[in-house]
Parts: C-alpha cells; sequence; structure tokens
C-alpha cells in the first residue's frame, strides 16, 4: 500500500498518472497510485477490520489505477458504505459524505452563494465610488462561496475519498450533477469559471437500486455488486467485529444466518444485523446456540413477524434449509 508523496524526479515506470489533467492550473498531477496490488488491497482493508472478497478488493484497485468512480450496489447493510469508509480508513484519506435523499439539490451537493454576506457587502458599499462591475466581481469570488461535499473533494488538496451515498434516492435530474464531476473531476460556476481537482478522489456511489441509475452515470462508473458474504467471510466479520466472541460461536452465527437467508424472506437479514444478533449473544453469555435461543432472539435478525415465524418454524423443526449445513450443530 502506498500513500505516497509526489516525486516528480522518479522514472515513468507505469505507476504514476499523467493521463488526465488534474489540477485546477491546468498542469498535470504527478502521483503514485494508492495501492501495489489487489492483494494489498484486501489486507489493508482487513487490517481496518473491512473483510473483503477478492471482487471487492479487485474493483478498489482498478478504480484507484484508471481513475474511475465504483458504483456499489446490493442488498442493505452488506457493507457498502462502509467499504468507502474503510478505504479512505486504510489509505489515510478523509472522507467527505454527500449523503443523498429526495430533493437533494446544487445548493446542498456542489456550492451555494453565501447571499447574506453578498448583501452586507453591496450595502457597505453603497456610496463608496464602485461600479457594478466591480462590485459583481467582488461578490462572486471565494469569500462568498458556500463549498458543499462534492465541491469540497474537488478542491481538496489533501488525499480525499468521496461517498456520495444512496445515489438512488436523488431524482433523476439530480444525478446529472454528478455527470461532470464523476468525468472530468471538475465543476464548473457559471461566476467563477471551471475549477478542476486538484489530485483526483477516489469516488464511491451507493445504491441500494430502488430505482434504475441513468445510463449516463452507470457509464462513468465502475460497477461493483456487494452481496451477503459467503460463510467464512461473514464468520470473519463477525470475529473482527464482536469483541470476546468465540470461534466455535461466530461460527454457528455464521451459519445459521445463512441458513436464515435460504428461506423465502421479505427481508433477509444484513451483515449489520448479523452482528447486532452475535452481540446479543455474547452479551447474554451463550455459547451453543439451540433451537430455542434461537426462536427467542431471532427478532434482532428479523423484523418482519411473518420472516420471524417462518424462520421459528424453521427452528423448531430443523426444516429443509436447516438441514443442509446442520447450524445447530458445532461438530460439522
Ligand atoms: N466486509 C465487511 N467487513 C467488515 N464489516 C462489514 C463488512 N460488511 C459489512 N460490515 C459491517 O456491516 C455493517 C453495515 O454496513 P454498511 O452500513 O456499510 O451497509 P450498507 O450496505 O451501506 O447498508 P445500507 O444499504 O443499509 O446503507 C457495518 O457495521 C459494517 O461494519
Ligand atoms: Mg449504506
Amino acid at each position: 500500500m502506498v500513500q505516497g508523496e509526489p516525486d516528480p524526479g522518479r522514472e515513468l515506470d507505469g505507476r504514476h498518472r499523467f493521463d488526465r489533467p488534474a489540477r485546477g492550473d491546468g498542469t498535470l498531477a504527478l502521483m503514485d497510485f494508492r495501492f501495489d496490488s489487489v492483494e494489498g488491497v484486501r489486507e489493508g482493508l482487513a487490517k481496518v477490520d473491512y473483510l473483503a472478497d477478492e471482487g471487492i478488493a479487485g474493483v478498489v484497485y482498478l478504480a484507484d489505477r484508471l481513475q474511475k468512480p465504483v458504483l456499489v450496489e446490493g442488498p442493505a447493510g452488506t457493507g457498502k458504505t462502509q467499504l468507502a469508509k474503510s478505504v479512505a480508513e486504510m489509505s489515510g484519506a478523509r472522507l467527505i459524505r454527500l449523503q443523498c435523499y429526495e430533493g437533494l439539490d446544487e445548493s446542498k451537493a456542489l456550492y451555494e452563494w453565501n447571499y447574506k454576506k453578498q448583501l452586507l457587502r453591496i450595502q457597505a458599499e453603497r456610496g463608496e465610488d464602485q461600479g457594478w462591475d466591480e462590485i459583481e466581481d467582488n461578490i462572486f469570488s471565494d469569500d462568498f462561496l458556500l463549498t458543499r461535499p462534492l465541491l469540497e473533494a474537488i478542491r481538496a488538496e489533501d488525499p480525499v475519498v468521496l461517498l456520495v451515498d444512496e445515489v438512488d434516492r436523488v431524482e433523476v435530474e439530480t444525478e446529472a450533477l454528478l455527470l461532470e464531476i464523476l468525468s472530468d473531476y471538475q465543476v464548473s460556476i457559471p461566476e467563477m469559471g471551471t475549477i478542476g481537482a486538484e489530485q483526483i478522489p477516489l469516488v464511491f456511489l451507493t445504491s441500494n437500486n430502488t430505482r434504475e441509475l441513468s445510463e449516463a452515470l452507470k457509464r462513468r462508473c465502475l460497477y461493483l455488486h456487494v452481496d451477503y458474504p459467503d460463510l467464512d467471510r461473514e464468520k470473519a466479520i463477525v470475529l473482527a467485529k464482536v469483541p470476546d466472541i468465540s470461534d466455535s460461536l461466530a461460527d454457528q452465527v455464521a451459519r445459521i444466518v445463512r441458513s436464515i437467508r435460504q428461506l423465502e424472506l421479505k427481508k433477509s437479514p444484513s451483515v449489520s444485523e448479523t452482528l447486532d444478533w452475535a452481540r446479543t449473544l455474547v452479551l447474554l453469555g451463550v455459547e451453543k446456540v439451540d433451537a430455542e435461543m434461537a426462536g427467542q432472539t431471532v427478532n434482532i435478525l428479523l423484523k418482519y413477524q411473518s420472516d420471524i415465524a417462518k424462520a421459528v418454524k424453521e427452528f423448531s423443526s430443523e426444516g429443509q434449509a436447516f438441514k443442509r449445513g446442520g447450524p445447530f450443530s458445532t461438530d460439522e
């Protein structure tokens, strides 16, 4: 993992970025790539307790090499938001987050003029012998600009990771705001001109797929589908995130959750719910989860009464889904 300083004296060994003007002043940014290899990404993430599989680590690696944003899609609670946070943490970058919601507009996402301050300035200068052009130049300058997350990420001089969280919540028209940033890493402000990025930030967009995103947005991004982890990875996540849990309890938790996900449910348990359940069992001092204990605590994992009823029935009858993998037996 390299979070290297730009070193203009280095040879052109393919590890440098020359292909895109990336500085506000139009000169080329000369910068090391952040990551050495896919395995390096995976190890770095593991160090900050994010357990990635080959697919996730591979896309993060490529995003850095190709200087492309990553669109992360997948079911709720599978670690999409956490991925961006963890990449920032592992690379020592500042995380800038834009939380999307219906009605989000330019003034909250990009920038806004500080009208009050502008008015005060105009009033203060009344009576002085200034032409409108002069005043206009004055009030549409940096001093009067309120930067919002997208512009902040573009202007940052320190390394940043930009997280545009839950992008599917904004309207299609608002999505268009992102396009210039995602393809050219720049922002156009009519009164000031175009502001280019000081350095190319790593960008993550997350989506729960509540609606189709525009083709234009997708085209600019690498695509990463983050699904529920497999048994081993979920167990590893539990071991990493739940203090004082035994290997055998983590194993049972991962197995039972996997079995529950095989049922036809309204909403399958997410990784965050797995972690909540594991913490609950540790708090209760449970070492071996039997059908009764699972039934008593399943409301931590499932949030629909019909799902709970279905799971409890399966627990007690050790139904089809539970025979495979034998979640209540640790001796497998
Ligand atoms: N691979 C992983 N390694 C470590 N922790 C993980 C992993 N995947 C998920 N988690 C944990 O699961 C929890 C939920 O993750 P996160 O909030 O990122 O989910 P999400 O996909 O963004 O969910 P939502 O769609 O609801 O926003 C977090 O506490 C996170 O630490
Ligand atoms: Mg999220």
